[in-house]
């Protein structure tokens, strides 16, 4: 079993007299931003005020919880430890035009998602460090959970180490957000990103989403009525999936009925079809091979007219239009 990184593991004293600049305050820029401070390590946010012609909440947000905040450029020159936390597509052209000029011999240049460096669309200079910490969780539950007095776990990553203390810097990062107290794996910025991509293709987002549109609309041209369907197909799905969650897919087969374990058991290899498979390992090597990365940029460059359709076409889906009615029907009043 791969070692599992602790409290003990970790120094946040390898972050005493350095400022860290928190590029970003969003999901997750809010909260290792704030969970830093609370750490007592001293953080400034990179913003920026003036977003596509609009005032940005981002930046009076930071401003309301008593950061300083800097325009990107202004807290990179400051910054020791420079954790870009922007939306993936835009890192690469923000590192170039306002990063990059103030990567100094001996900074340390972090990420929480290593897609830009393990797809080399940012290559930094070899006299800096290159590291991530990554935490497994969205930013409001990992700001919650450190409240609480625990964490969430994390990932940990050393690209480049130029100063010879680049895992002590990262772990240090990863315990000043509350990751060792739940626990840290150490990885690759490769692995990080390609299993990252290749769960949230396969199985999280993509595989998930269409498993439930397509029992629904099997029942739906069969006759059921679509309300039926929804809750069959996706409003159970969160049951299930917290049953798997507390005690791993045998508990939930403990759980339900002898009826749904056999028919479970012995249908579902029907579902997850030989030819299923070896979709998956073929969209595994997309991601690993870079296809997919190219694809992704190329769409953002080109103002994402594909991700456009796709979203349309995903809102217009009726489970959509039933789904918002039966939510509606049974909110809490
Ligand atoms: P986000 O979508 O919340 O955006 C962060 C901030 O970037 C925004 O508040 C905005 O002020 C700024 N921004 C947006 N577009 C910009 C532009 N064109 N130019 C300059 N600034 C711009 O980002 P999020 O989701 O927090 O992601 C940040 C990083 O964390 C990414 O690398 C992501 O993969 C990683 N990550 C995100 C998780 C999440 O829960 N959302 C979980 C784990 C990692
Ligand atoms: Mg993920």
């Amino acid at each position: 079993m791969v070692k599992v990184l602790m409290e003990d593991d970790a120094d946040l004293g390898v972050l005493s007299g350095k400022t860290v600049a928190i590029m970003g305050y969003g999901a997750q820029g809010n909260a290792q931003a704030n969970c830093l401070k609370d750490s007592g390590v001293t953080v400034v946010i990179g913003e920026t005020e003036i977003l596509g012609g609009k005032k940005n909440p981002s930046w009076e947000k930071a401003k309301a919880d008593g950061f300083e905040v800097l325009p990107i450029d202004k807290a990179a020159e400051k910054a020791d430890i420079i954790h870009v936390l922007l939306p993936d597509e835009v890192q690469a052209s923000v590192y170039e035009g306002q990063i990059k000029a103030h990567m100094s011999e001996g900074k340390s240049l972090c990420f929480s998602h290593g897609f830009n460096i393990a797809f080399k669309a940012i290559v930094p200079p070899k006299n800096v460090n290159v590291i991530m910490v990554a935490p497994k969780s969205p930013g409001t539950e990992e700001r919650k959970r450190f409240l609480e007095g625990f964490g969430v776990p994390g990932l940990i990553a050393v690209h480049q180490d130029a100063t010879g203390n680049a895992r002590d810097i990262v772990l240090a990062m990863a315990k000043g957000c509350g990751l060792t107290r739940a626990g840290v794996l150490e990885c690759t910025f490769e692995q990080e990103v390609y299993e990252d991509l290749f769960g949230e293709q396969a199985v999280l987002c993509g595989g998930l989403s269409e498993l439930i549109k397509a029992g629904f609309e099997t029942l739906v041209e069969a006759g059921y009525p679509p309300e039926m369907a929804y809750f069959e197909c996706l409003h159970e799905m969160k049951l299930i999936v917290d049953l798997v969650y507390e005690g791993g897919l045998s508990y939930m087969w403990h759980v339900v009925s002898n009826t749904a374990e056999y028919g479970g058991l012995s249908r579902g290899k029907k579902i997850i079809t030989p030819e299923v498979r070896a979709n998956m390992k073929q969209m595994l090597k997309d991601v690993e091979s870079g296809k997919f990365a190219k694809e992704w940029i190329e769409e953002y460059k080109k103002g994402l007219p594909n991700m456009k359709k796709l979203r349309e076409e995903a809102a217009n889906h009726p489970i959509e239009k039933v789904g918002k009615e039966i939510r509606e029907l049974f909110k809490k009043k």
